[in-house]
């Protein structure tokens, strides 16, 4: 009895002494982050400047985007996040991080958030030096362009006729009009039109009418890839989240890499000429004047990924602040009907030239940006100035999308939706910086996809009017707001319904 108690005594006190060196450990480092680091300058939060653990929750609760909003509300425009973190909410900012200058070129993005899986081959996303990365953009340029587009129109057309149909089919079926979830129907046709410019291949979707298991699987991906990147400020724990992640998860991972392979394979075993995407990348098995075929298989699964989630994001969400705003939608269904007699004149070279539309998707982009926590970058060896600031090396540094397009230093009423602030012609929004919202950022890693998401934007969105009158659904999923939902990298969508009826006069295709 004495030998256990005078061991358990001894344990007691072990475990005791243990525990106090690693509080007064935590309780240093907390200080010494707080007072005596070299960013202790930066205003912001102590609780956030202290240790990663408040920015990490922020993180796993999905609202990143929001807390460190309403963080700069608080500090103003230059607040630090985490110990080793500044997030900035200036427009100069988008360039002194993301853009090449002489003498400056653009941060590097980290390992932490971008690092290549362990036996997967390199693709654009984490070519993480700029000679890769560069032999990466060479080679995937002539996909991209607008004489690309010009290529590719016949399949954007297709895709956006089908969707046009299935929903005529809908609307068609009752006097009332139907209810339909924009989510899935955009999400339908956007993954089935790159897939066939990716892999050649549509993923039926549309066909279908659900989606694919390779699409299923991405929305959860990319939450528990989040998730997964954030362990990695802590690389100590990082072998417990590989523990933690169930067999089936990893099994699940490689059925999806390996249905990515075969579809690219089956592409270039096609010899059909196609005017799809992959046909225009450069390939070069040494790697100097074009990417590999495994730098291919890699690439395609990106460019389906980052294809299709922001365009999908933007397209509903200015639906969203379409029905709610009834003046807007009826001006630019006015617009559109008024300029095109049939539905075929619907060209996206004539599109290009209306201006009502464009200035919808813009203030979409402006409020519905699909990334609206922004782009983590990291200050190169030697250090980096940004707005002035001089960094130290390996500082992590962000600028805030979602802080900078609603703040009302940047814009007029900056919740409010509306499109005329791009036209320059209200006086109310003279005062408008158009220049702090990015939403396909700057610089050498910018979106290659722009001139093809504005093309899909415009001719979704404009067929959608021209055929259907839209309204808000009086559901639950109808009266889902925009800012309501959870980020996890990207906007994670709840579904979202709209009331579509047929526009009188206009026959029904069915
Ligand atoms: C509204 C739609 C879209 C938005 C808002 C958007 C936004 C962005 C942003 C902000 C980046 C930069 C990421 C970074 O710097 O870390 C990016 C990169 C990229 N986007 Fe998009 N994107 C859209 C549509 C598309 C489309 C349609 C495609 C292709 C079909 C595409 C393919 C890519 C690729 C491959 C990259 C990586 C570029 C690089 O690393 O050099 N995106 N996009």
């Amino acid at each position: 009895m004495t030998l256990v108690s005078s061991v358990l005594e001894n344990f007691k006190a072990k475990a005791t002494g243990t525990l106090v060196i690693i509080v007064l450990y935590f309780v240093a480092y907390a200080v010494r982050n707080i007072y005596f680091h070299p960013l202790s300058k930066y205003p912001g939060p102590k609780l956030w400047a202290a240790t990663r653990f408040r920015y990490l929750l922020s993180i796993w609760s999905g609202n990143l985007h929001t807390d460190v909003q309403q963080l700069h509300q608080r500090y103003g425009e230059i607040v630090r996040v985490a110990p080793d973190e500044i997030s900035f909410a200036r427009p100069d900012a988008w360039h002194d991080v993301y853009s090449n200058a002489p003498g400056h070129p653009a941060f590097p993005k980290s390992k932490l958030w971008h690092g290549q899986a362990p036996g997967r081959p390199m693709s654009i996303l984490n070519a993480l030096d700029r000679n890769s990365h560069s032999r990466f953009r060479r080679a995937m340029e002539p996909g991209f362009t607008e004489r690309a587009l010009r290529f590719q129109e016949p399949l954007i057309q297709t895709y956006t006729d089908m969707l046009i149909t299935a929903l005529d089919k809908f609307v068609s079926q009752s006097s009332d009009g139907a209810v339909i979830n924009v989510v899935q129907w955009f999400g339908f046709t956007i993954f089935d039109l790159i897939g066939d410019l990716a892999f050649g291949e549509s993923f039926e979707c549309l066909g279908n009418s659900k989606f694919h298991p390779w699409v299923a699987l991405i929305f959860n991906s990319l939450k528990a890839a989040t998730l997964a990147a954030s362990l990695r400020y802590y690389p100590s724990i990082d072998w417990l989240l590989r523990l933690a992640i169930p067999k089936s998860v990893m099994q699940k991972q490689k059925e999806h890499w390996q249905l990515a392979v075969d579809k690219v394979n089956r592409r270039l075993n096609t010899e059909k000429e196609r005017p799809d995407i992959i046909s225009m990348i450069k390939l070069d098995e040494n790697r100097v004047d074009g990417i590999s075929i495994p730098e291919l298989q890699a690439t395609a699964s990106v460019i389906i990924v980052a294809g299709s989630e922001t365009t999908v994001s933007v397209l509903t969400g200015m639906t969203n602040y379409l029905v709610r705003n009834p003046k807007v939608l009826a001006r630019l269904t006015a617009e559109i009907r008024s300029t095109f007699k049939l539905e075929k004149d619907m060209s996206l070279s004539a599109l290009k030239e209306v201006p009502y539309l464009n200035a919808v998707i813009q203030e979409g982009l402006r409020l519905c940006n699909p990334t609206p926590v922004g782009l983590p970058r990291i200050v190169p060896p030697g250090g980096g100035t940004v707005c002035g600031h001089q960094l130290p090396e390996g500082t992590f540094v962000n600028v805030h999308p979602l802080a900078l397009s609603r703040s009302p230093e940047m814009f007029h009423d900056p919740h409010g939706f509306h499109p005329e602030r791009w036209l320059n012609i209200d006086p109310r929004f003279s005062g408008d910086k158009h220049e702090a919202v990015q939403t396909f950022g700057v610089g050498p890693r910018s979106c290659i996809g722009k001139p093809l998401a504005w093309a899909e934007m415009r001719l979704v969105l404009a067929r959608m009017v021209w055929r259907f009158e839209l309204q808000m659904a009086d559901t639950e999923a109808g009266r889902v707001e925009w800012d309501d939902q959870k980020v996890f990298s990207v906007v994670q969508r709840k579904p979202f319904e709209v009331r579509l009826n047929l526009r009188e006069g206009v026959p029904s295709i069915s």
